[in-house]
């Protein structure tokens, strides 16, 4: 028995020795998120000429996914077939949405129970590889993967960005741009805040004027260099949502009601208690709108709305709002949420709202609460989310004061808002655990953790970049990688360790991010 095991070492070793490049230098390079568990081995993988993707069924979009991404820099043809010494395999997962990645010399393999498992493999790997490998123009480069052994899987199975579409307009290359960053840090959703008071950015075929008229201004008026519309059209919406699909990220879309409805206020009268269309707004106030709650166009007009958004949205999430709505009275406001919720539930989707909707205790059963305000909850806020609980759902965390990403890192900053406690430093952004924000919330009730981007001063995408990032970075590791027990210090160096190690590949990738004080990056 001993012997045979010699042998097939031996056996081994001289298979080692003919792997297609040998090279035992290759740097071992950090991941972010953290993965669960990995050990380090012995040699190097290198990536040649002759390299061939492995994966065939549902693992071959996968595969195309790890070629595309790497073509262009290798310059290699990189084909995907069923079997390559880069090996994708439909099998088992340590948990839900993990995977498992070995590197050897002589191959890699990542092995999944369902292709988003082995997306994101595919992304734990790119980063395994030389900077350039982020690149979209030919480099040089030793194009070696470090042996290793990972198991990894999320903490949270909902792991979010929000994208304020509304005060700001992000076309639709723009907004493919954001999908490709937040799929690199394994974020498997995007919420869009489609609508607001400064606009309505989504067509809606049974309401034209919701776009001819409420899509007209943004904040600012017509600024940020757009000539196009300022509106998604609904095959444009269809085309971000299978972009998003692709790369393993569902769409939440959020018609934001009863309140930041200015925008369709504007096209249609009859949406206002008086009759009278205000002007479109281009201010950043908040709280001065309403749908007339006691119309019954009010509900004729959301029928007509909620039906085509849920048409057009496979994901299961449906987000309407119900945030700041300080012009809508108590009892009007409880009377609304009960009929738009139900008006959402009757399509089939699983309905989101911020955590004030949880003021209502007639949520359709599973409602989501996403819950905004501090780390340390301002009134009413805690109990308003524990209410979705009370009522069968669970909540989404987005601690203003660590997770929105259009904070201030410093007073210095030209742009940003400061009001939810900011400036938000890199390290405040990771100092803090989603079970400790709401006392009585356990983990288990918390579906998971998103960092939304509002752009009342954001206006391009390099500007959004450049607050998310390295802040989502942050808000990433969170929701994905497993609690860290160590002292604040201990887990920010790590972190900071990591972050800087993802420096030249934000680079590569052409990401604009922000050279934050409190990181150590390498140059
Ligand atoms: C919010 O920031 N009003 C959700």
């Amino acid at each position: 028995m001993r012997r045979a095991a010699v042998v097939l070492l031996a056996l081994l070793g001289a298979l080692t020795a003919c792997a297609p490049v040998e090279n035992g230098t290759a740097m071992t390079t950090t991941v972010i998120p953290a993965p669960v568990s990995r050990a380090d081995g012995e040699g190097a993988f290198t990536l040649g000429h002759d390299t061939v993707i492995g994966g065939e069924g549902e693992a071959a979009a996968v595969a195309e996914y790890l070629a595309q991404s790497l073509r262009p820099a290798t310059g290699y043809q990189l084909p995907v077939g069923a079997l390559g010494q880069i090996q994708l395999v439909i099998g088992a997962s340590p948990a839900p949405g993990g995977y498992t990645l070995d590197v050897e010399p002589g191959g890699i393999r990542i092995e999944a129970d369902a292709p988003a498992g082995l997306f994101a493999g595919v992304q734990t790997l790119r980063q395994l590889l030389p900077p350039a490998a982020f690149g979209r123009e030919p480099a040089q480069a030793d194009w070696s993967v470090a042996s290793t052994s990972i198991e990894d899987y999320p903490r949270f199975e909902y792991r979010g960005a929000m994208l304020d579409v509304a005060r700001h307009f992000f076309a639709v290359a723009d907004v493919k741009k954001y999908i490709d960053d937040i799929a690199m840090l394994k974020l498997n959703h995007l919420h869009l805040h489609l609508t607001d008071d400064q606009g309505w950015r989504l067509q809606i075929l049974s309401r034209p004027a919701l776009t001819e008229i409420g899509a007209s201004t943004q904040v600012d008026g017509n600024g940020g260099g757009h000539t196009a519309p300022l509106y998604y059209t609904q095959d444009e919406y269809r085309e971000l949502v299978e972009y998003a699909a692709s790369r393993f990220i569902t769409i939440v879309p959020e018609i934001d009601l009863p309140g930041h409805t200015n925008a369709a206020l504007s096209a249609y009268p009859e949406l206002n208690c008086d009759g009278i269309a205000p002007q479109p707004y281009e201010g950043i106030e908040v709280g001065f709108s309403s749908l007339c709650i006691g119309k019954a166009e009010t509900y004729a007009f959301l029928e007509d709305v909620i039906g085509e958004v849920a048409a057009l949205t496979p994901g299961p999430f449906l987000h309407l709002g119900g945030d700041e709505s300080l012009a809508t009275s108590d009892e009007d406001f409880l009377t609304f949420i009960a009929r738009v919720t139900a008006i959402g539930a009757a399509t089939g989707k699983t309905i989101i709202g911020w955590h004030e909707m949880g003021r209502s205790a007639e949520l359709p059963a599973g409602t989501i609460g996403q819950y905004w305000s501090f780390v340390r909850p301002q009134s009413g806020a805690a109990e308003h989310t524990l209410s979705f609980v009370e009522q069968g759902g669970r909540v989404i965390l987005s601690p203003a004061d660590v997770a929105y990403l259009d904070m201030k890192y410093d007073p210095t900053t030209d742009q940003g808002l400061v009001w939810a406690n900011g400036p938000t430093s890199v390290t405040e952004s990771y100092l803090w655990e989603p079970t400790e924000v709401i006392p009585g919330l356990s983990e288990q009730q918390i579906l998971g953790i998103e960092a939304p981007i509002w752009t009342e001063t954001l206006r391009t995408i390099g500007e959004l970049e450049y607050f998310a990032f390295p802040r989502i970075v942050s808000i990433a590791e969170l929701a994905w990688s497993p609690q860290n027990s160590g002292t604040a210090g201990a887990r920010f160096d790590d972190f900071g360790d990591r972050l800087a190690g993802l420096q030249p590949r934000l680079e590569a990738a052409g990401i604009t991010y922000y050279k934050a004080p409190d990181v150590p990056w390498r140059d």
